[in-house]
């Protein structure tokens, strides 16, 4: 496989790379969730020392950058997402130390590292909860949470009606030292995750001192949880019945987001080579969500529109028509998501009959067609693959991993309980890869903290790297043709008309990505020659694949030959 990079595309130092260069807007990023990637020291959970020794597996796909999933001390509740301590490793994954030789390993080979930041609650466990249980009512450490005395004479009633984004409510009641019921705590999620208050000094002055201390470390970036969540109305007011107003949402989206922000973004900018806020802002209002992205805020802001989509070419172009709208009056690139470590593996969602995405229908046993789900997974990769902006890949996706059903009791995930067991929760896009041999643990370590599945074996590492026409080379063809072209490097996209089930488009004016969503084979428009496609072609485009053509000479000949 040929992942040589042209010249200049690749600096040895990148975050001395001159301010502007713009390195963001077009990267490939690569998302790591560290208890499931490579276990170092055979416990079953994945560690940092796993990933160090994957760095040149990493390169070799030819990623950019990598967003770690949080990778610091956790009881982890919710997958670490349940901050103990900002600035320690979990032991689990390994110390401090190590990370800073993985920031700087990676670095060594072009690859720049994003952590990620969780401003709307911490753990728990977090020295700041403890110490506000122990205050107890009305004492400033209190004021860092939101901690509210009951509705009712006894204050036994829930504060709000808030809903949790994990269903159920969104507040548990403490208890006082000596045994009586006491006041209660906001947690929009579980409640080993309380929610800060955002109107408390010390909350903004840590989350800034948090981002230096990162950033001191050598991180080019952080990806931030729940971006449009942390600012609450003080006045807890209770939701109207019906549908959630679209602003002057209580909890989501609130003006007073914006000025955090920009001081984050002040922070960022205090240090060389551009390290960039990514957010992660799930608001279906575009001009909302564009206020994100203005100038002097966050750089990107994940676009799970897309992501949503059924397999249709006229639901997938209005996304893609309506990300770039949106986008284009603050001057943001986009970013294309297809998966990441809270959605169902697009293996399994293009392969079922409804194949768009919510978290609301995901349901065990829905009937799923593995073999279609894989075609249309390889063509939509190519697909966002060729579109203007930057690329996120959940670790797994570049092997075409499905979607497990794990056992019940080997989930953990909170969301599985909090839906009554309704909800298989997330833990199926979350098992560990399989890096070679034909059994578990395939490669990855000791017995896995997660089951792998036992038809694994064609799709490790070590299979596909002997497979030219494996999911993980075509990932790898991709990324090196997208650093090659220079067509796909600019804002630029233009719509062919090729008939109602094929998604076409020129970038440049030299390269077309041709995508056949409908259930019959389609001529390929006139080309050059094809550089890449996620299926064999045979003269026409067959359905669930996508192209990428040439309309002139664009690769030097030693490119090897589009199958
Ligand atoms: C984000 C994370 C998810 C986590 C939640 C609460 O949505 O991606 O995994 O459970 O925030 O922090």
């Amino acid at each position: 496989m040929d992942t040589e990079v042209l010249p200049g595309t690749a600096p040895a130092d990148p975050l001395t790379m001159p301010a502007g260069e713009g390195w963001w807007r077009t990267a490939v990023i690569y998302q790591v969730y560290v208890r499931s990637f490579a276990d170092g020291n055979g416990d079953g959970v994945g560690d940092l020392t796993g990933v160090r020794s994957r760095l040149p597996y990493l390169k070799s796909l030819g990623v950019d950058a990598l967003w770690f999933t949080p990778w610091y001390r956790s009881p982890l509740a919710d997958g670490g997402y349940d901050v103990q301590d900002y600035r320690q490793i979990d032991p689990r994954f390994g110390t401090l130390e190590e990370a800073e030789l993985l920031i700087a390993e990676a670095l060594a080979l072009g690859i720049r590292t994003i952590v990620d930041i969780v401003p709307n609650h911490i753990s728990d466990q977090h020295e700041w909860f403890q110490q506000a249980l122990a205050a107890g009512p009305g004492s400033p450490e209190r004021e860092r949470f939101w901690f509210h005395r009951g509705r009712g004479e006894h204050g036994a009633g829930i504060p709000t009606n808030w809903v949790s984004s994990f269903q159920g409510e969104t507040w548990s009641r403490t208890r006082n030292p000596d045994g009586t019921d006491g006041e209660w705590y906001l947690h929009l999620f579980t409640p080993e995750q309380p929610d800060l208050n955002w109107n408390h000094p010390d909350v903004r002055r840590e989350h800034e001192d948090v981002l230096r201390f990162w950033f001191d470390r050598g991180v080019a970036g952080v990806r931030i949880d729940s971006a449009a969540l942390p600012v609450k109305d003080p006045a807890l007011p209770d939701l109207p019945p019906g549908t959630a107003p679209a602003v002057d949402h209580p909890h989501i989206d609130r003006d007073e987001l914006h000025d955090i922000y920009r001081g984050w973004r002040a922070v960022a900018d205090e240090y060389d080579g551009e390290r960039v806020l990514v957010g992660e802002v799930w608001l279906d209002d575009a001009e909302r969500f564009a206020r994100y992205l203005r100038p002097g805020e966050m750089h990107t802001a994940f676009n799970f529109g897309f992501m949503t989509q059924p397999w249709s070419a006229q639901a997938m172009r209005d996304s893609i028509t309506r990300t770039l709208a949106e986008h284009a009056p603050v001057g943001a690139p986009a970013t294309w998501v297809l998966s990441n470590h809270d959605i169902t593996r697009p293996v399994t969602r293009y392969g079922q009959a409804d194949s768009s995405f919510a978290f609301e229908r995901k349901r065990f046993g829905t009937a799923t067609d593995a073999a279609r789900g894989a075609r249309r997974a390889r063509a939509a990769a190519l697909l966002v693959a060729a579109l203007p902006g930057s690329l996120y890949i959940y670790q797994g996706d570049e092997l075409g991993l499905p979607e497990v059903e794990l056992p019940l009791d080997a989930i953990e995930d909170p969301m599985h309980f909090r839906s009554g067991g309704i909800d298989p929760g997330r833990d199926g896009c979350r098992v560990p890869l399989p890096w070679k041999g034909e059994a578990a643990p395939y490669g990855f370590g000791g017995a896995p903290w997660l089951p792998q599945p036992e038809d694994w074996g064609a799709l490790t590492v070590e299979a596909q790297d002997a497979d030219p026409d494996s999911t993980l080379n075509l990932y790898r063809a991709a990324i090196a043709l997208r650093r090659r072209i220079g067509d796909l490097v600019g804002s630029d996209l233009e719509w062919l008309e090729l008939g109602a089930d094929v998604l076409a488009f020129r970038r440049g004016d030299g390269t077309l990505s041709v995508s056949n969503l409908g259930a019959v084979p389609v001529p390929l428009p006139a080309h050059h020659e094809v550089l890449l496609a996620s299926a064999p072609l045979d003269g026409v485009l067959p359905p669930d694949s996508t192209a990428w053509l040439a309309l002139r000479a664009v690769l030097p000949r030693s490119h090897p030959a589009p199958k």
